[in-house]
C-alpha cells in the first residue's frame, strides 16, 4: 500500500521506522501475520503507480502484478520494487493505537478525536526495526 504518514530515528538503542496505518488495511494485516515489511520510497516519475498501489485494497485485487513496476525480493523473501530509490527492510517491534488523551496539543486530540468517529477509522502506530537498508545510486 502506499503511506504518506511516518518517519524514522532511534527507539529504544535501535534504528526504527514508524508508520501510522488505518486499521482495516490489508497491509496491516500482513505486517503482523510476517512481521517483516519493507517500506519503499520512489522517484517523482513513479507517481502514477504509486497512487495506484494506494487506490485499492491488496485484499480484493491482485494490485501487485498490476501495477506498472518491477516486483523483487530482498534476501529474506520480502518484496520491493526495483525502481525504488530507498528501501528500509523492517523488523515489526509494536503497534500501538493513539488515544486522544495521550495528545498535549488540541489540534492533535482534535485529529485523533475526528479519525475515532467512525471505528473503521481507528488508526494504528507501527514500528519496526530497521533490518537493512538499499540505496539506489
Ligand atoms: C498518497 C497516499 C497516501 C496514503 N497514506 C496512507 C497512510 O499513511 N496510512 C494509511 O493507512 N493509508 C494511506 N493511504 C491509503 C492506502 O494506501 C490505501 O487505502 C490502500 O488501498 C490500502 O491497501 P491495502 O488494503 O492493500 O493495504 C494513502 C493513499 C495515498 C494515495
Amino acid at each position: 500500500m502506499t503511506a504518506s504518514g511516518g518517519g524514522l530515528g532511534i527507539l529504544f538503542k535501535k534504528p526504527t521506522t514508524w508508520s501510522i496505518f488505518q486499521s482495516d488495511r490489508y497491509t496491516l494485516e500482513l505486517i503482523q501475520k510476517h512481521q517483516i515489511y519493507t517500506m519503499s520510497y520512489f522517484p517523482d516519475e513513479y507517481k502514477k503507480q504509486v497512487i495506484f498501489l494506494g487506490s485499492k485494497s491488496g485484499r480484493d485485487s491482485h494490485k501487485m502484478k498490476e501495477v506498472d513496476l518491477t516486483a523483487i525480493q530482498t534476501p529474506s523473501k520480502n518484496i520491493t520494487f526495483e525502481e525504488a530509490r530507498l528501501i528500509f527492510e523492517c523488523r515489526l517491534t509494536q503497534i500501538t493505537t493513539p488515544n486522544a488523551d495521550d495528545f498535549y496539543s488540541q489540534e492533535a486530540k482534535d485529529y485523533v478525536n475526528e479519525m475515532y468517529k467512525d471505528v473503521v477509522n481507528y488508526r494504528k502506530f507501527v514500528f519496526g526495526e530497521i533490518t537493512n537498508v538499499w540505496i539506489k545510486k
